[in-house]
This record gives structure tokens, C-alpha cells and sequence, in this order.
């Protein structure tokens, strides 16, 4: 199959790639800049040149392809609407590529806006209302009655392995600078966690067979407490580990506080019976203690 991946320069996305050509599949990733497409190209894959706001960009890939793996998003926190918009109008111009040719398309999500304190399973479909993004979802499993093989990969939040920028990442450049390693109140609430190359594995096996209409948990840890995670950064950083009062939360993490705050954990039972997906890497905790987190200065 030759699979159009949009974010391919990005963390999943870099890791997706390999996975994809690994098992037999062409790639052509979408590239927005020189850099992201030397970083594409570098995979093994061909490049596409646009961008999320280009949306013939996203048709010519979308028609050149037998499937859609999409990873690309906006990630400015301070634009949270505006991110869920562009995402949203993506889909729109993808999907309708693929109206009835029961070809994959794959998108990215979350557990932003769920109910908290309780497990979360693949059943669940939150209202948009919680959260803007919800409703890229939403749009992609109507598709499903559309003659397309929709599905959404909702990533547990720390998707983390060597090389990750994501929310870890920055917990620990917060604790760098603030000269200890904080959570929220008595940090009993929980993140799931998925190791990068686990998360890979998920996308392709559900490119090539998740029916049309699946969500799919990329989580292979339901849920660490983040004092946990505090602690293996304080660790890592030879730093004291505090807690911070829930209405100080935003003032120590800034944007992050809502979400390091939050208790989210999350099930991968459906999408293990579904798929056959066995996660195989080392945990959250493990990865933070091979010090890859904090070998930058
Ligand atoms: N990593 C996690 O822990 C996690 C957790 C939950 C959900 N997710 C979701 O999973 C997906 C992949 O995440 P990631 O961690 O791989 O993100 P990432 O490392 O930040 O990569 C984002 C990708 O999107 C591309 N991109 C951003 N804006 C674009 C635009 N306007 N036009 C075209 N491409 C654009 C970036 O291209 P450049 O290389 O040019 O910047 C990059 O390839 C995202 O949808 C993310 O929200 C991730």
C-alpha cells in the first residue's frame, strides 16, 4: 500500500514511517519546510510538499495513496480552537478524497476532554464540547459510513522514548529551571504511557486491517502516578521533589499544569483483542532512568 502520512517529520510520525516501510508498504510523507522534508526523505520515504493550511496539498496526497496515516497538528496551546479547526478542515479535505474507496485513514487523537477519574475504554465518545479537538474525531468515524476505513489512535500523553519533545520532555525542562521536580497536590492522578515504537506498531496494524470505524488506545501503561513521574525526574536531575497546590499549578507549569493536573487513565483491552497489538517496550519510569531525558543541558 502506498500510505500518505502527514507529520511524518514528527516524533510519532519519524518512528510510523520505519514501521510502515518495514512492512512492505511505500511511503509519502507531507513536509512543510526543507528541514522536515530532508527529515522525511532521510526515512526512505518520498515527500510531498504543503502543509495543514494547503489543503490541495492534502487532496494530491490523499489521491496519490491508498491510504492516510495523519499525524500532523498544530501545536500551539495558546491557539487551541484555531489548531482544532485547521485539523478538522484537513480531515474534511482527505475524507473526501476517500468517499467510497474503503481505503484507510488514520488520525491522531487524545484523551484531552474526557471524564476524569475513571479508566477509560475505546467505547467512549466524548462530547467536542470539552475539548475542540474531540470533533476531528467525531468527523473521521462518520466516515466510516462514507465508504471509508476511518479509525482514531487516541495516544496515551507521554508517547516517550529517546529522542521524545513531548510532555515529558517538557515536565522536565520545567524542573531544570525551577530547580525541582513538582506535582500537583498528592500526585496520585495518572497519565497512561505508550513507548514510541509500540505506538508505531499500533498504527500500522490498524493501516492495514482496523475496521472501518475504530478507535484504537495507543496506551500500554493505563495510567502512572505522576508523582511516579516526578520522582524519576527528580531523580534524573539529582533535584528535590515537591508537590504544588492544585490552585499553583499554573503558575509552576504554566500551559501544562491543567494537564499534569489531570487523571486520565486509559484501557487498551479492545484494541488488543481488536488487533492483536501487544505492546512490548519498557515502561514510562524504566525510560526515565536510562537518562536519555536528561542528557540535554
Ligand atoms: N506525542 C504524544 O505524546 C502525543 C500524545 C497524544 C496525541 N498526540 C498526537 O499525535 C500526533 C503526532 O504527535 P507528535 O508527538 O509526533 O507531534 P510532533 O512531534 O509535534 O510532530 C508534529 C508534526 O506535525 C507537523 N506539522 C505541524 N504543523 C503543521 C502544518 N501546519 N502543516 C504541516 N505539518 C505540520 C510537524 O511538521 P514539522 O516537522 O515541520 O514541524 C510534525 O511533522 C499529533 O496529532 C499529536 O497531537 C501525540
Amino acid at each position: 500500500m502506498r500510505v500518505f502520512v502527514t507529520g511524518a517529520s514528527g516524533w510519532i510520525g519519524s518512528a510510523v514511517v520505519p514501521e510502515l516501510l518495514a512492512a512492505g508498504h511505500q511511503v509519502l510523507g507531507l513536509a512543510r519546510s526543507d528541514t522536515a522534508a530532508a527529515s522525511v526523505a532521510a526515512l526512505g520515504a518520498a515527500v510531498l510538499r504543503g502543509g495543514l493550511d494547503d489543503l490541495d496539498s492534502l487532496r494530491a496526497g490523499a489521491e496519490a495513496s491508498d491510504g492516510i496515516v495523519h499525524l500532523a497538528y498544530h501545536h500551539d496551546f495558546s491557539q487551541m480552537e484555531r489548531a482544532a479547526q485547521l485539523d478538522l478542515h484537513a480531515i474534511d479535505a482527505m475524507g473526501a478524497v476517500l468517499q467510497g474507496t474503503d481505503r484507510p485513514l488514520l488520525i491522531a487523537s487524545g484523551f484531552a476532554g474526557f471524564p476524569a477519574g475513571r479508566v477509560a475504554t475505546e467505547r467512549d465518545l466524548p462530547d467536542p464540547s470539552g475539548y475542540a479537538r474531540i470533533a476531528s474525531a467525531q468527523a473521521v468515524l462518520a466516515l466510516a459510513d462514507r465508504g471509508v476505513r476511518s479509525s482514531v489512535v487516541r495516544f496515551a500523553p507521554t508517547v516517550h522514548g529517546a529522542g521524545d519533545h513531548g510532555f515529558v520532555a517538557t515536565l522536565v525542562g520545567i524542573a531544570r529551571d525551577k530547580g525541582v521536580s513538582a506535582y500537583i497536590g498528592d500526585g496520585a492522578n495518572r497519565w497512561p504511557a505508550v513507548h514510541q515504537l509500540d505506538a508505531a506498531a499500533l498504527v500500522r496494524l490498524a493501516v492495514d486491517r482496523a475496521p472501518a470505524g475504530s478507535v484504537l488506545h495507543a496506551v500500554a501503561e493505563q495510567g502512572v502516578p505522576t508523582r511516579d513521574i516526578a520522582e524519576a525526574i527528580g531523580q534524573g536531575l539529582d533535584i528535590p521533589v515537591v508537590s504544588v497546590p492544585a490552585d499553583r499549578a499554573s503558575d509552576h507549569f504554566g500551559w501544562i499544569g491543567r494537564f499534569f493536573g489531570a487523571d486520565f487513565p486509559a484501557s487498551n483491552d479492545l484494541t488488543r483483542a481488536l488487533l492483536g497489538w501487544e505492546p512490548t517496550r519498557h515502561g514510562l519510569l524504566t525510560d526515565l532512568k536510562q537518562g536519555h531525558y536528561f542528557a540535554a543541558g
